[in-house]
């Protein structure tokens, strides 16, 4: 009799939420494909290419409802199976993004006759009267529409990929949220914003009352006192957000349950962050998943797994911190491609557990003339010995994190293990192992090249795997304890396949963890001196 495989899921081992594909947990060593690319199977051959010369196992891939329904309930899925087709070729997974009523705030992706039946489909507007490109979110009409054709696509998806599982997780729509005023003033809107708060979110919010993210609001809360009424009444100036991100969470919960219904994979929802401090809603997407919102968008949306940050601000292990703080299990669905993105995915997968990492554009990446989205262009030759090539780290990097997959996992699970992402040029102490470990960089900060990463694994005290690249490890006693810490054994070597070969036993003037600027791997046993 075959055997039955459960469809992806995400699942709790330990400290860690892991994807689960075909029985075993996997980590997503991705890139997001550019918005056009998915429209032509031509165009995405090259695509497929390049992500298994970056050494990718997933890729990002934008699925437009345009494409899929272009005339009202008349489907075509013959894109998406071009897609599952040229992915299964490369054993390279997929995750589509579901490009539906909202993409970055606006309704470029909908349907022709969506677009142009402006009266069953009303506009946003961010002053009274005056339509923008996106259908209001207050539209039933659209929301149902939108729906069908998402669990139309969730349905065929089953048949065509349930035995593959060449998908193994979906987006739901894109950096939803409302530009150009705090809060949409079509009629509809209107007339919802002096209704009532739903009682469902009062109860959320009562509920979690001690959890709750400060910048909601709600100090009622706090001062153990009965607020109900209208938006502005309960929320008072944070009141025109909370209000669109019930009500962008709601329409996404619709979506996504409607797809689930079909076919349950894991689904996300992913913001467009506030890009500064003190940035207003309005000029960043206004109830969108933005990290001081999650607790309205967990109260609306449970059909949605997690939230996903798209991460193009400097502040990298900020975002990672502020996502994780409440449990949320980290995915960065795109990152800045840029100098330091090997080492990003190694901070995100050994210090925040990360489910996957990709980079915007990953076709782009070290292509001759093309400027990185920092600005920086590919040379002619990948790189030298002194400073490898982006392009070049991020695939040795893909590939040595592919190889040592099933370790990274056991430790991380088990929270043995930390993440090295260089910001500064001083040394920085990390606790691991029964060990202080004290990272040193080996060059400092410049725009020239690829700041420092790494993971470092404990599988047992006094037991360490390193990998990454441009620092030392010195190891010293644990805190409270004097004495040096010497090596038992150190070994250079790699992993092939999830297997430990060692190479070299470093020893005499190789005595000392450091690792060169192209990624490697070291194992160490170290032990007090007493
Ligand atoms: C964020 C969006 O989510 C992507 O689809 C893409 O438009 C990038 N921005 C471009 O930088």
């Amino acid at each position: 009799m075959a055997q039955v495989v459960a469809h992806p899921s995400l699942t709790r081992i330990g400290a860690s939420t892991h994807l689960i594909v075909q029985d075993k947990p996997m980590l997503l060593l991705a890139g997001e494909v550019h918005n056009s690319a998915s429209s032509s199977l031509a165009h995405m051959e090259n695509v497929f290419d390049r992500a298994r010369e970056l050494n990718c196992n997933a890729l990002f891939v934008p699925v437009s409802w345009e494409l899929i329904e272009p005339e009202e309930s008349h489907y075509d899925f013959s894109l998406l199976d071009g897609l599952l087709e040229g992915a299964r070729k490369r054993t390279l997974r997929l995750i589509p993004l579901w490009f539906g009523t909202f993409k970055n705030t606006w309704s470029s992706y909908v349907p022709g006759w969506v677009k142009l039946d402006q009266s069953r489909f009303p506009r946003q507007q961010a002053s009274r009267g005056v339509n923008t490109g996106a259908v209001t979110v207050f539209c039933d009409e659209v929301r149902r529409c939108d729906a069908l054709a998402f669990a139309s696509m969730m349905h065929h998806l089953r048949k065509a990929d349930a035995v593959h599982q060449t998908v193994v997780m979906v987006q739901v729509e894109n950096e939803v949220g409302m530009l150009g005023a705090s809060r949409d003033h079509c009629d509809l809107a209107e007339q919802a914003f002096t209704s009532h708060v739903p009682a469902d979110l009062m109860l959320y919010l009562q509920e979690h009352a001690n959890t709750l993210r400060p910048e909601l609001g709600v100090p009622w809360q706090r001062a153990g006192r009965e607020v109900s009424g209208c938006w502005s009444h309960v929320f008072g100036s944070a009141a025109d957000e909370v209000f669109m991100a019930w009500h962008y969470a709601r329409f996404v919960q619709t979506v996504a349950a409607a797809g689930q219904a079909e076919y349950a994979l894991p689904m996300y929802a992913n913001p467009w962050l506030v890009q500064y401090q003190g940035e207003e809603p309005g000029r960043y997407p206004s109830g969108g998943p933005v990290a001081h919102m999650i607790d309205v968008w967990r109260a609306a949306a449970p059909a949605i797994a997690l939230l996903a940050p798209d991460i193009y601000v400097d502040d990298f292990k900020g975002v990672c911190a502020d996502y994780t703080r409440s449990g949320n299990p980290l995915l960065i669905p795109e990152a800045r491609r840029d100098k330091a993105m090997a080492a990003k995915a190694l901070y995100a997968f050994g210090q925040h557990a990360a489910i996957a990492f990709s980079p915007f554009g990953i076709e782009s990446v070290g292509l001759k003339g093309v400027p990185d989205i920092d600005g920086v262009v590919a040379a002619a030759s990948l790189g030298n010995e002194s400073s490898p090539h982006p392009a070049e780290v991020l695939a040795q990097t893909y590939q040595m994190i592919q190889d040592m997959m099933t370790d990274i996992v056991s430790c991380v699970s088990a929270s043995r293990s930390v993440g090295i992402l260089q910001t500064g040029n001083s040394a920085e102490i990390h606790e691991l192992g029964g060990y202080r470990l004290q990272i040193e960089y080996s060059q400092p900060l410049d725009a020239t090249r690829s700041p420092a990463g790494g993971i470092v694994l404990s599988p047992a005290d006094g037991e360490f795997i390193v990998a990454g690249f441009g620092f030392a490890i010195r190891f010293l006693p644990p805190s409270g304890c004097s004495g040096n810490v010497d090596f038992l054994k150190l070994w250079e070597g790699a992993y092939h396949k999830g297997n430990w070969i060692p190479g070299r036993r470093l020893n005499g003037d190789e005595y000392h963890l450091r690792l060169a600027p192209s990624p490697s791997v070291r194992r160490a046993t170290v032990y007090l001196l007493k």
